[in-house]
Formats: structure tokens, sequence, C-alpha cells
């Protein structure tokens, strides 16, 4: 069986969650298994102009710099393709709860697929949390959702709420 263990506290010594995790692990690892290991605080890839620009050229005419970020992407997806069982151990990081004061905030969000406020939109709800639990409760969202649907009506239904936005 191959485990594929993800820790991601920012803390090395003294982490709860780390420590837990390894438990976990030392738990249901029987002899012969594979443990793959990845720590977030050592290595954390993004969604960056290099990834966007990257998916879009063609691999001969990639950079140096593409190839490199493709090739620990790839090793990433395979690692957890291959794996059977994964063990993902993650603090919960807000904090600073009221810092922020008296301020509005917009979300310009676009998705794909994703009808917004759906059930498989985390990211409208989370946002809004987020922004509240800091302490900004004027959060209004301007969405072009579901574009690979119909790409000019999100665009179109976007533009009429910004036409209709006011920031009194
Ligand atoms: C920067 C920071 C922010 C935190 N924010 C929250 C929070 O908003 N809500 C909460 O319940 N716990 C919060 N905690 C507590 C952590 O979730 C908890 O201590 C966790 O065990 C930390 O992970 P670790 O022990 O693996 O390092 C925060 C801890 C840190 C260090």
């Amino acid at each position: 069986m191959k485990i594929y263990q993800i820790d991601s506290s920012a803390r090395k010594k003294g982490s709860t969650s780390r420590a837990l995790a390894k438990k976990l692990l030392d738990k249901i690892k029987k002899p012969g298994d594979e443990v793959i290991y990845r720590d977030l605080d050592d290595e954390m890839l993004f969604v960056s102009g290099l990834t966007e620009s990257g998916m879009n050229i063609d691999e001969k005419d990639q950079t140096e710099e593409h190839k490199k970020m493709f090739e620990l992407s790839d090793k990433l997806v395979k690692e957890l393709k291959e794996s059977d069982v994964i063990i993902i151990s993650a603090p919960i990081y807000n904090r600073r709860e009221g810092l922020l004061k008296n301020k509005k905030a917009f979300l310009v969000i676009t998705s794909g697929g994703t009808k917004l406020n759906s059930s498989e939109d985390f990211l409208t709800p989370w946002l809004k949390f987020i922004l509240n639990f800091f302490g900004i409760e004027k959060v209004e969202v301007i969405s072009a959702d579901q574009m690979a649907l119909d790409y000019e009506k999100s665009i179109r239904d976007a533009e009429a709420q910004i036409e209709n936005i006011s920031i009194d």
C-alpha cells in the first residue's frame, strides 16, 4: 500500500497537527508499505503566470522554467494517483479577528463550469467568511460564472453587475 502524507503546519517543532498525523501514520502503516511525504512548509506550488502560460505553450517551445515547473507538477500528480491512502494534516489559520474596520470589499469571481453559490462553490462562501472574520462586513460579489457554458452571457451579466455597483 502507498500512503501519501501531507503536512502543512508552519511549525516544524511543537506542531500538534504534525504529531497527530504521525501517530495516525504509525497506526495504519504496515510493513512493506511505502510512504510518500510532502511538507507544504518546504514546498508549495501555486497556479502562477508561469503555470498558466505554460499550459498553453507547446512542450517543445517551453522554457527551462516551464519544464522544471511541469516536472514537479507532474511528479506530484503521479504520486497522488499512485497512492491508496492520503493523510492531510492542516491547522486552521485565521486569527486577527476584527482586524479591519470600516471597509467594503468587492470580490470579482470567474468560473468555467461551477455555478456561483452552488454546493460546489467553496470559494465564494470562504472568501466572504474570511473577510467578515477580519471585520469587513460589506462584501459585494461580481461574478462571471459558468463561462464555459455561455461566455458572452457570463460577461454581459458581470458587466451589468459592475454597471449597477454603488460605492456609497
Ligand atoms: C497564525 C495562527 C493563526 C491561527 N488562527 C486560528 C483561528 O483563526 N482559529 C482557530 O481555531 N485556531 C487558530 N490557530 C490555532 C491553530 O489552529 C492551532 O494552534 C494548530 O494546532 C496549529 O497547528 P500546529 O500545532 O500543527 O502548528 C492559529 C494559530 C496560528 C499559529
